[in-house]
């Protein structure tokens, strides 16, 4: 049950209203027809590919490599290792500049050092797949061990403050002594929460195609940061980063995981030393090895209360796992410091640094398991009050952002909740465990906030051209990982331009375009939205002048017209005005286009924005096995407005489905002797199939944030987040227990 959607308010009489229409994906057709060309599909002449060996040892040297038996496989092209490498400079990590790709900053493959169990160590090209696998088993090496650091509950003691989470400051105290105000509060709980490490799981494996012409690079790549892609390449290899294109039309699923790793980077080194095209794609184990994934967390969470609910202390803390050559510190902390009122605050969190594959992004990272933290013991805290759960969040609904005390720019959580309680049917739900049952089947019901922040990047732009026959193409190195981005951004810009939908075009995913910014943390769609309307304004001020004297927009301002039916009009004067068609044949022009970077994103500078809603879980225990299913689910989003509540239902079913798959299954096993990933496939990794999924509600109010790009927040991440929680909190309702680690398997409820 979507909700229906009223046309939004912002809509101009006259326009097209494509925004708030369920327009299935432009890309659809395609897809199913087999006709998308993926990075490991496009057709290259005397292509070779490529498999990576991994080490088997999680920190030390190579002692000796042998790959004279690889060399000599049938159908091998070129072996490469540390020893005949190129040299070439190690990649900036994301973030430490404004188009830094890297998710690691070690040097790939430069040396004999080892860093973690995974690393790769030699790479074999040869005529076809099966051939460079084979020989890839050959290769044999010996090491060198150094003791590893792999036990994260040990190296707790060797935690390191870091000096920002995100840029953010990684310790928040606000009202003074906040273990004072526990001590002495009415009501108290007070626990420690564990999550696992996870591993992305997208159905398309990582992929790259790589082309060398004279020192022109092109690489076809699955990526969801092409700008930054491109420019670290260059930085890496030494290039004009005009003589590299990234292409990345279709992905196949990314949620943080396609950055840029080491196997784009060693294709490309050995497809220059072999003087060859290369195709890499990562095996499922590959993925495990040679790409992160969500770190490992220990939270603390503290909550003082008085007997009305009010909160006089929260705490939350901890610590996740990381490692010295990356900076993704999995910022769970960070929904604390903005969801509730509390007298005293006291947020912070530290790093602790393993020999493992640097963890990355990945959906919500932070938010996910820092709210399974907090909402969990919220739910504790609310049975020790007598008091319902969402009465509990009622009454601790903060007026401003209880840490940086700015105004919410749009925060209708507490009617997420109202609308969320009416369609699930919580006023029937009994508080007390154990209450219901269906033969050995315990039944629970629970909820949980869930919040993501408003993102907008900087750096992006947008072309717009308007071309004679009244058709407009919107241009911009942007991602579509099959979240709907060339749907909903050809909808916008129709709404936008005053045009239908059908004569809206959206181009994206080269970087021959002009610059996109890296689809990651939800924040696409917002950054897309401000180059399109700082460059429709542009295109305005061309137009009105390439009018004319004769035309009827003669000697009116870009502030008295609006865009709508094909073209300008009068503000004031809805029949003084003339269609685009009209302006360019006048004017014997064949299109008229303009191209300017969306201004920087300073609205979150002065509002505390962030998105939010109300997860609602139902779930059935069995008494006997301890087996747990989500018998439903629903959840009611404030995620601003919604362009197109087909593909939005959809990113929030899905998010909600990881957010099954934190709740009760995925777990990557790390061997704390050898520091191995022990569950490197579906098989052993287990995200949730269909049978693990019920029909998910989702439902949301269509209100535009007034300060967010176009009214719109990303919904990419938030639908996860929350989802642990609403879950744990439900098996306690059936079941009695409470369970403060992840995943919640049957064994921890027996
Ligand atoms: Mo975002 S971590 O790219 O889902």
């Amino acid at each position: 049950m979507s909700t229906t959607l009223e046309p939004p308010d912002t809509q101009k009489p006259g326009a097209s209203h494509a925004v708030g229409r369920p327009i299935s994906r432009v890309d659809g057709p395609a897809k199913v027809e087999g006709q998308a060309q993926f990075a490991a599909e496009v057709p290259v002449q005397g292509l070779t590919y490529a498999t990576i060996v991994s080490s088997t040892i999680a920190r030390g040297r190579l002692a000796s490599l042998d790959v004279t038996a690889a060399q000599t496989a049938p159908g091998v092209v070129y072996v490469m290792t540390h020893e005949n490498a190129p040299r070439f400079q190690p990649p900036a990590l994301i973030r430490t500049q404004p188009r830094a790709a890297g998710a690691s900053d070690l040097p790939i493959m430069q040396d004999a050092s080892i860093h973690w169990n995974g690393e790769p160590i030699a790479i074999v090209l040869a005529e076809t797949q099966e051939q460079a696998d084979y020989a890839a088993s050959l290769v044999r090496a010996t090491y060198e061990e150094e003791p590893a650091s792999l036990v994260f509950d040990d190296e707790i003691a060797n935690a390191r403050h870091p000096e920002s989470i995100l840029g953010e400051p990684p310790t928040i105290e606000v009202g003074g002594d906040v273990e004072a105000a526990l001590r002495v509060a009415a009501v108290t709980v007070d626990r420690t929460y564990v999550t696992p490490r996870h591993n992305h799981c997208a159905i398309e494996l990582h992929a790259a195609t790589v082309v060398w012409d004279g020192d022109a690079l092109t690489v076809h790549d699955a990526t969801q940061m092409l700008g930054n892609t491109q420019w670290t390449l260059a930085q890496i290899f030494g290039l004009d980063e005009r003589n590299v294109r990234i292409l990345s039309p279709f992905v196949g699923g990314a949620f943080g995981g396609k950055g840029l790793w080491s196997h784009q980077i060693l294709a490309i080194a050995a497809s220059r030393a072999s003087d060859r095209p290369v195709r890499v794609v990562l095996s499922r184990e590959g993925v495990f090895r040679l790409t992160g994934g969500r770190t490992t967390t220990e939270q603390r969470v503290a909550l003082g209360a008085r007997p009305d609910g009010t909160l006089t202390a929260l705490v939350h803390t901890g610590h996740a796992a990381m490692t010295s050559h990356n900076n993704c510190p999995e910022q769970f902390t960070f929904p604390a410091r903005h969801l509730y009122a509390a007298d005293a605050l006291r947020i912070a969190q530290d790093v602790v640094d393993i020999d493992m594959i640097a963890n990355t992004f990945m959906r919500a990272p932070g938010e996910s398991i820092g709210t399974f933290a907090l909402e969990a013991a919220l739910d504790e805290l609310a049975e020790k009050l007598a008091l319902d759960p969402i009465e509990l969040r009622r009454r601790i609904e903060p007026v401003v952002d209880p840490t940086s005390g700015k105004p919410f720019s749009s925060r209708h959580l507490l009617e997420a909740y109202r609308r969320g309680a009416d369609a699930f049917g919580w006023d029937r739900r009994d508080p007390k465990p154990r209450s219901r049952r269906d033969g050995e089947w315990l039944l629970g019901t629970g909820v949980a906030t869930a919040t993501y922040p408003y993102y907008r990047m900087p750096g992006g732009s947008a072309q717009i051209v308007i071309s004679a026959d009244g058709s407009a193409v919107v241009r911009m190195a942007s991602h579509e990982m099959g979240m709907g981005t060339a749907t909903v951004q050809a909808q916008f810009a129709a709404d936008h331009l005053g045009l239908p939908f059908e004569r809206v075009r959206f181009e994206y995913g080269d970087t021959n375009l002009p610059a996109g910014t890296p689809a990651g943390g939800s924040s696409q769609s917002a950054s897309i939205i401000a180059a399109v309307v700082a460059t429709t304004t542009a295109l305005v001020e061309r137009l009105i002048p390439l009018a004319g004297p004769s035309s009827p927009l003669a000697g009116l301002q870009p502030s008295e017209v609006e865009l709508r039916d094909g073209g300008i009009y009068a503000t004031t004067d809805p029949g003084r005005g003339e269609r685009y068609e009209t302006i360019l044949a006048r004017a014997e022009q064949d299109e008229v286009s303009a191209e300017v970077p969306a201004p920087g994103p300073g609205e979150a500078q002065q509002f505390s924005m962030h998105s939010y809603g109300a997860q609602f879980a139902e779930v059935r225990v069995n008494a006997v096995t301890g087996e747990v299913r989500v018998s439903r689910f629903l959840g009611s989003f404030d995620v601003g407005r919604i362009l197109n509540p087909k593909t939005a239902a959809s990113q929030l079913r899905g998010a909600i489905i990881m957010g099954i798959g934190l709740a009760l299954t995925e777990e990557t096993l790390l061997d704390e002797r050898s520091g191995r990933i022990m569950n490197p496939s579906l098989a052993e990794y287990h995200v949730p199939v269909h049978l693990d999924v019920p029909h998910i509600d989702v439902m949301w109010r269509d209100v535009p944030d007034p300060i967010a790009a176009g009214g719109v927040h990303g919904i990419g991440e938030i639908g996860i987040t929350g989802v642990a929680a609403a879950i744990a909190n439900a098996i306690y309702n059936a079941t009695g227990k409470r369970i403060y680690e992840l995943p919640i398997t049957l064994d921890k409820l027996l």
